[in-house]
């Protein structure tokens, strides 16, 4: 079951961080992308990044790989500057739009790019590579013939060429299928499990309720969300088929700090406590409100996303 925990903080790691953001300013001339980020990685955690189209998700994450600089503010890497070789070493990088030249095969492509790294052992990694993509059967294919799920996950596949202990994944499973987001989402997960950290964007909120741990939701620049991912405290939604629902009756329910929708018959609350559903009805009978049946829903991550979304224009 998912719940985003609101009121866990995200403690700094104990060790040094996967990856540290601080102050995270990026400008394109006159475009500000990222407007003053700031956060930590835990080695080992997956983060998913969210956001609306245009929110800053990929600056982000191309100044993480120092694959462009900061206007402002700073970005490690276990320990080092994005830019230096000790770094370097250590990402790996799947690109939002991956391209590769045609007429070669996906293994002639990861050779020559575990021969650019100066990889030592180039079979085995790129055999490694493959596997860890399900890439094995189409390795002598032509790259030009591949579905764009495999060329996706090609994309995956050189990024973890050289073994890399942190990885970016820049929306990996936009424009597949659902049986290759599927599999994407399989070969993130079997990623997560040999303990990489990895920060993946995407637009597809189950997937990334299915495989991350925590979330990190931007917006026009700036962090409006940074949550963990867990299944211990219930975040409650209740959905209750009422009629006649008042302004009056709305207002004292938003009074209770909940956040509430009414599409008449349909109500609903989020932010409930467990234990607070008699004091929704009471509230509901106090305003003449006539109830016909209410249901406790599990919040998926949808619903939160969609809330922070709700209130962070609230508070532009
Ligand atoms: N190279 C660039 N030059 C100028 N503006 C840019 C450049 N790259 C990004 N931008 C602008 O910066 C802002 C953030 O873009 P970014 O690509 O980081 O967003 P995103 O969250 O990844 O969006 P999407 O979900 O569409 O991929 C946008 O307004 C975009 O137009
Ligand atoms: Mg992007």
């Amino acid at each position: 079951m998912l719940t985003l925990n609101r009121t866990t903080q995200i403690v700094p790691p104990a060790g040094e961080p996967a990856l540290e953001v601080d102050g995270l300013v990026k400008s394109y001339g006159k475009v500000v992308a990222v407007r003053g980020i700031g956060f930590l990685v835990p080695k080992g955690q997956v983060v998913g990044l969210l956001g609306p189209n245009g929110a800053g998700k990929s600056s982000t994450i191309k100044v993480c790989l120092g694959l462009t600089l900061p206007t402002r503010g700073i970005v490690r890497v276990f320990g080092s500057a994005p830019t230096t070789v000790e770094a370097r070493r250590r990402m790996g990088y799947s690109p939002e739009t991956p391209y590769f030249y045609p007429f070669l095969t996906a293994e002639e492509i990861l050779t020559f790019y575990a021969g650019l790294q100066g990889i030592k052992s180039v079979r085995t990694s790129v055999d490694q590579v493959l596997r860890a993509t399900g890439l094995e059967a189409a390795r002598r294919r032509k790259v030009g013939h591949f579905s764009k799920g495999m060329v996706q996950r090609l994309a995956v596949a050189q990024s973890l060429l050289g073994d890399p202990e942190i990885l970016f994944l820049d929306e990996p499973s936009s424009g597949l299928d659902p049986e290759g987001r599927l599999e994407m989402r399989q070969i993130i997960q079997g990623l997560k499990r040999s303990g990489k950290t990895i920060l993946v964007s995407s637009h597809i909120l189950s997937d990334i309720e299915a495989i991350c741990d925590r979330v990190i939701v931007i917006d026009a620049g700036r962090i409006v969300a940074d949550r963990l991912l867990d299944g211990e405290m219930p975040a409650l939604e209740v959905e209750v088929e009422v009629r006649a629902l008042s302004d009056e009756a709305l207002a004292a329910l938003r009074r209770m700090g909940w956040s509430v929708h009414y599409d008449e018959p349909r109500l609903s609350v989020l932010n409930l406590q467990p234990g607070q559903e008699p004091r929704l009805l009471a509230l509901l009978a106090e305003h003449h409100a006539q109830v016909y049946q209410l249901e406790r829903k599990k919040a998926t991550l949808e619903d939160i996303y969609m809330e922070i979304m709700r209130q962070g224009g609230q508070e532009k």
